[in-house]
């Protein structure tokens, strides 16, 4: 059962999650790794020769280290990763499509995630044992998926047990959560979704429960629920500091979707206003967000859908459109250079990159490049495989259902 009165706990990453913010209008450029480190957020330790160089010996030791590898190493990116990286990446998009193609890798040897840790552990566990995934930076993880750990989640499983009877709610996890979790969905018949899948895994979570608990992002969960037509009074927020998560044993008997209290620190930013605002200063503008804004925010816009989803939308647009956007500023500031025929611009007007994923800097990715030059596996990121097996069963089950 819950303890009462446990201490909420503000997960580190949460805390830093501004440390990049700026008022300016353009992102941040590149600099050297000594001079990033001024940022007070936790950083990997490098080696001291990789403090100083500038980005441009940096690039230049980037495409050495590629070439004298060749084949053996495949580069995977997000969407979200600032440009100094994400032009290295052989293959860019959103978590889903990443995942597949981690999956579909049959040759390289190693895969080099940039990206965060959780999308690193998916690759890991996704792929043979024989294929070594490396993040370039360990400290790159999620402030969303750091708001579930695996001992809250296990204790609200064990409580939602007690309270409904065993197999009488359906575990669905975000891609966006640590490993740990993702195998508690797979050991109890749940599945993972990520934000290009939601509503298709939740159709297949509810032909399978009366109930939802979905975990960690409550606004995903609460805004793919909505489109599926469950109401916002069939919903409950689960507060893991508190007792029965916040509620009564009768109004958990009600919810049909269970939600985590965790969010993105980066879409929360986003808000119905600025969106008002986008639309008094041009009536023709198109709205677009991501699925982890508020309720009150997707509502607002005229669509919502995954990193993937926004890019290709804006992308098969007329040439002449204006794109209000809102998500992540780096592939926002991307977009807008790519299709220069095209309006696009973020709708926060302050420029605030995700704070775990900017910390892929490329002196990293060097780094990392590097060791496997000298025969050295830095950073791999490795699954216990008792964990991996479970939370491969929920990601294959991902990998089948279609949005
Ligand atoms: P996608 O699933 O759209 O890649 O989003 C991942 C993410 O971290 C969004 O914040
Ligand atoms: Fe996590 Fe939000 Fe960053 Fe995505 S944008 S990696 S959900 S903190």
């Amino acid at each position: 059962m819950t303890t009462v009165g446990k201490k909420p706990v503000i997960p580190v990453t949460e805390l830093e999650r501004e440390a990049f913010c700026q008022s300016e209008g353009t992102l941040l450029r590149t600099r050297t790794l000594e001079e990033e480190f001024r940022v007070a957020v936790r950083w990997q330790s490098v080696p001291a020769r990789y403090l100083r160089l500038t980005p441009e010996e940096i690039e230049q030791g980037i495409l050495d280290a590629r070439e004298a590898l060749g084949a053996k190493v495949v580069v995977l990116g997000h969407h979200y990763q600032r440009p100094d990286v994400i032009k290295y990446a052989d293959y860019r998009g959103d978590s889903y499509k990443l995942s597949e193609r981690a999956a579909a890798e049959s040759s390289a040897e190693y895969i080099v995630f940039c990206g965060v840790h959780f999308m690193a552990e998916t690759a890991d566990i996704l792929t043979p044992p024989d294929r070594k995934v490396i993040l370039p930076n360990m400290a790159a993880g999620c402030s969303m998926a750091d708001m579930a750990t695996v001992e809250d989640a296990e204790e609200c499983w064990e409580t939602l047990s007690s309270v409904l009877g065993d197999g009488e709610v359906m575990p669905v996890t975000y891609m966006n959560s640590a490993a740990t979790i993702k195998a508690l969905c797979g050991r109890n018949g749940g599945i993972v979704c990520t934000s290009s899948n939601a509503a298709g895994a939740l159709r297949w979570a509810f032909e399978r429960g009366e109930r939802v608990l979905f975990l960690p992002d409550q606004h995903l969960g609460r805004n793919t629920a909505l489109k599926l037509g469950i109401g916002l009074d069939e919903m409950v927020v689960w507060n893991p500091f508190e007792r029965l998560g916040g509620h009564t044993p009768d109004a958990l008997r009600r919810a049909r979707m269970i939600l985590w209290q965790g969010h993105c620190s980066v879409h929360t930013r986003f808000t119905a206003d600025q969106i008002r605002r986008a639309r008094t200063a041009n009536p023709d503008v198109n709205i677009i967000v991501h699925p982890e804004c508020r309720l009150e925010v997707v509502a607002a816009a005229d669509c919502a859908g995954s990193t993937e989803f926004i890019a290709r939308t804006i992308r098969e647009a007329p040439s002449g459109t204006a794109w209000g956007v809102g998500t992540e500023v780096n592939l926002v500031q991307r977009l807008a250079a790519e299709h220069p025929d095209k309006t696009i611009f973020c709708l926060d007007p302050v420029v605030c990159p995700c704070s775990t994923m900017y910390r892929v800097h490329p002196g990293y990715l060097l780094w990392v490049l590097e060791g496997l030059l000298a025969g050295t596996t830095i950073n791999q990121v490795s699954v216990p495989e008792d964990v991996a097996r479970d939370a491969r069963s929920a990601l294959e089950r991902m990998l089948e259902v279609r949005e």
